[in-house]
């Protein structure tokens, strides 16, 4: 049986921006973000708080926090690293934070230049600071599929992350297949062996879509009940330290599949639509979506 109610986390302004070649400005970030928090979506990943050498496209994420007009419906969350980051965004004005690691040694050393044991105590300090703050916190796990550099990864490597995490106190935790290379059994694999283990509800699937696999992913999870997933609109992003990694999967195509199969959002995909057509031309170029290609062009 299929879930009633799926919840979408906008991470297009974050994920989808970090990757994007072509520069856009603090003022069409905020009006675009403004146009997001109008259509119904419940939580937007706005910006990162990370070393702006390493990810300059998002260097101005005090400025867009301070700019953005808040939409007392949505929960406005940004990517946090270390505890300078979280000073940072929490001057800026967030509602959640996201640390994030991944399940790969060789990915985490190159995303965020420490061993996952030297991680750990880093993200603790943050997580217990943004808790005792009263911001909302999610753990994202990088590569819990396969990682660009080591290949497999099992849910051996997985599930003690998890642990750790929650005990740190996260409230939620985001699995990513940073190089969108998973396929359906792989999902089932990973999903038998944790769902046991920690409430679904607390489980959230981060699927980018670099070999078209992210629908079906996405359908095989809410075969298994999980009901909560990111995506970015027109289907923006990637991420910097995982070459040949492609956009999240596309918001409009995950809401073509929900809505279609009769599962609300609570979202407006005509809203979704006209932000989608407003970064496509702002960036000067055709996004992957293939609705918004059936729809906008
Ligand atoms: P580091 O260089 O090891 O840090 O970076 P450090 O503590 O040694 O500091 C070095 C310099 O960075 C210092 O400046 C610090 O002040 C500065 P200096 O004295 O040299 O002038 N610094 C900072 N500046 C601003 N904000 C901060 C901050 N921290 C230190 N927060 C660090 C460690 C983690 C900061 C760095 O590696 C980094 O920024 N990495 C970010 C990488 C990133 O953003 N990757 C993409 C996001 S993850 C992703 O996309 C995956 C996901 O989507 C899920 C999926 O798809 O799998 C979430
Ligand atoms: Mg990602």
């Amino acid at each position: 049986k299929l879930p009633n109610f799926v919840q979408i986390k906008e991470v297009g302004p974050r994920d989808g921006l970090q990757n994007e070649k072509t520069p856009l400005s603090t003022e069409d970030k905020i009006k675009w973000i403004n146009m997001l928090s109008e259509t119904g979506v419940t939580e937007i990943e706005y910006s990162s708080f990370v070393n702006p050498k390493w990810i300059p496209q998002l260097a101005d994420a005090k400025e867009v926090g301070k700019g953005i007009k808040r939409n007392p419906n949505v929960t406005y969350s940004a990517l946090v690293p270390n505890q300078k980051g979280l000073e940072f965004a929490l001057e800026a004005g967030i509602d959640g934070a996201s640390v994030f690691m991944s399940a790969s040694e060789t990915h985490n050393r190159k995303n965020i230049n420490k061993s996952i044991d030297d991680t750990f105590p880093v993200l603790k300090e943050v997580i217990e600071n943004a808790k005792k703050a009263g911001k909302h916190v999610t753990g994202y796990i990088s590569t819990v599929f396969d990682c660009p550099y080591e290949g497999k990864i099992s849910p051996n490597q997985v599930i003690p992350i998890c642990e750790k995490l929650f005990e740190y106190g996260v409230d939620d935790i985001s699995l990513g297949d940073t190089i969108g290379s998973a396929v359906p059994s792989q999902v089932e694999k990973l999903l038998h062996h944790l769902l046991p283990r920690f409430p679904k509800e607390k489980i959230i699937m981060h699927f980018h879509d670099t070999r078209g696999m992210a629908i079906t992913n996405i359908f095989t999870s809410l075969q298994y009940g999980i009901t909560r997933f990111d995506s970015s609109i027109g289907g923006l992003g990637g991420c910097p330290y995982a070459p040949g990694a492609a956009g999240n999967v596309a918001t409009n195509d995950v809401l073509y599949l929900l809505h279609g199969l009769g599962i609300e959002t609570g979202i407006d995909e005509r809203k979704i639509l006209e932000a989608s057509v407003l970064i496509q031309n702002k960036l000067g170029r055709v996004l992957p979506s293939r609705s918004l290609l059936a729809n906008a062009n």
